[in-house]
């Protein structure tokens, strides 16, 4: 009797080459809040040491993480070029873990959320922060986030979706 041979997809950094399936990707798990592959490929130019996908055996794609250093409160908009990095920065942003649906549920955002956290602080980082849209805020509370409350930001959320938060994870 043969053993059945599972293999779960691993992390990798982006590279250029994989934009065209992560945009696809970000299209098919996130319709409601549409980015152009511009937006996403200067997330990459910018900071591709926060930038990573979710690779299966055979080389296809299940899912991507973007993230990078920015402003505490200051989240950067939906589907805007960011122009660059702030001078300053005081927190490690999480611009986005989509993984699509046969990648679920077996911890593959948690172990990409804490390699992320890992890099932060090794940066110098207090926090993880990331804007939460409503389907997922429960997921970033079992991970360690928590909602910041500030009405000053609110604006600025507008664009992901009514309910979008601002949330925050301590490093320290
Ligand atoms: C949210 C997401 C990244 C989680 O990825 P994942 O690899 O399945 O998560 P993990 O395996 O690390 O954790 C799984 C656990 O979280 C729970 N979970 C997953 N998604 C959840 C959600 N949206 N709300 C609440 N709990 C959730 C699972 O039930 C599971 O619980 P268990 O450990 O008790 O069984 C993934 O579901 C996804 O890509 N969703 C669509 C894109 C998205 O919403 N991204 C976040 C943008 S802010």
């Amino acid at each position: 009797m043969s053993a059945l041979a599972i293999s779960a997809p691993s992390w990798a950094p982006m590279s250029p080459l994989d934009l065209h399936e992560v945009s696809r990707l970000a299209d098919l798990i996130h319709p409601d809040y549409p980015e152009t592959i511009e937006v996403l490929a200067e997330k990459l130019v910018l900071y591709p040491a926060g930038c990573f996908v979710l690779e299966n055996d055979d080389g296809s794609l299940a899912g991507y993480a973007l993230s990078h250093p920015w402003r505490l409160g200051a989240p950067p908009k939906l589907n805007q070029l960011m122009g660059g990095l702030p001078a300053r920065t005081d927190t490690f942003y999480i611009h986005d873990i989509a993984l699509d649906e046969t990648a679920r549920g077996f911890g593959a955002a948690r172990r990409i959320v804490d390699a992320i956290a890992g890099h932060a602080r090794r940066e110098g980082f207090a926090s993880l922060s990331l804007t939460a849209i409503s389907a997922a805020r429960d997921y970033w509370r079992r991970t360690g986030f928590a909602e910041h409350t500030d009405p000053a930001i609110v604006a600025a959320l507008k664009d992901y979706d009514a309910d979008a938060i601002l949330m925050v994870h301590d490093l320290l």
